[in-house]
This record gives structure tokens, sequence and C-alpha cells, in this order.
């Protein structure tokens, strides 16, 4: 199970991703927005990025940029949302940051490049080695 969120900059292109799920069959609670009505970004990557955390799943935050998206979501502890563009930042957010979310923009995002970096980013490894010693310094500034 993963989770999805977008606010209204986003909302758009989370119902065509929400279609691509379905097709590859990946199941997915969508947790708002649910209308193109103006809403604050924040309380969707809070509620997307506490999921994912409970869960240790992944999850998909769309806003206009991806930027308020991200920088929420790695507000939540055990978080590590990418903003991404392609399909390289995608591959390599999981094989060297171990990212739990993904984050783009409905407004700076084509469809197909976002399906590409979704199935990308549900696929790919985390590497560990190096990268794994990297990730543990980021978690002990968390506290954890
Ligand atoms: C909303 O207009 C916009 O600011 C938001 O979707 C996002 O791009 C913020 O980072």
């Amino acid at each position: 199970m993963i989770f999805i969120g977008s606010d209204h900059g986003g909302f758009e292109l989370k119902e065509k991703i929400k279609v691509f799920l379905r097709e590859k069959g990946v199941e997915f609670e969508d947790l708002g927005t649910f209308s193109e009505e103006s809403c604050d970004y924040p309380d969707i990557a809070e509620s997307v990025a506490q999921k994912v955390a409970q869960t240790d799943s992944k999850g998909i935050l769309i806003c206009g940029t991806g930027i308020g998206m991200s920088i929420a979501a790695n507000k939540v502890k055990g978080i590590r949302c990418a903003l991404c563009h392609d399909a390289y930042t995608a591959e390599y957010a999981r094989k060297h940051n171990n990212a739990n979310i993904i984050a783009f923009g409905g407004r700076t995002t084509g469809v197909e490049i976002a399906k590409q970096m979704v199935e990308i980013f549900l696929r790919e490894e985390f590497e560990g080695g190096r990268h794994k010693r990297r990730i543990d310094k980021i978690a002990k500034m968390e506290g954890v």
C-alpha cells in the first residue's frame, strides 16, 4: 500500500497518476485533496508523511512545483522526501537516498515524465553500503 496526495496545484496530475497506478495494479490510498479548490499543501504533506512513516511504506506528493510538499514532508521524522524532475533523479532518490516519498510539480512536470518517475521510484531499491552511513547521519540529526 502506498499513499498519494496533492494540493490544488497538483490535483489534475494526481488524478492521472491514480489511473496509472490502477493500470499497474499498485494499491494506494488517496489522502486528498479531492477537488481543485485551493487548499494548504502542508496539511496533505503531513497526512501522507505520517502514514508513510507509520507503515514504513512509500508516498507520492504533488503540488504546483513539488517544493512546498517536499519541504513539509521532510519535517516528519523518518521521512526522506525527494523532489524529482526526471528519470535520473527518481532512480538515484531510491538508490542513494532511500527516499520514501517522491514529490513533483503538477505545473512543472508533464504526465509522461511523472508516470516514468513513479514507476522507477516504486521499482528501484536502496543500494545501502556507503549510502547507508549517510542516511544514518541524517537520521541522527532527527534524534533517531
Ligand atoms: C499553490 O499555489 C502553490 O504554491 C503550491 O502548489 C506549491 O507549488 C508550493 O510549493
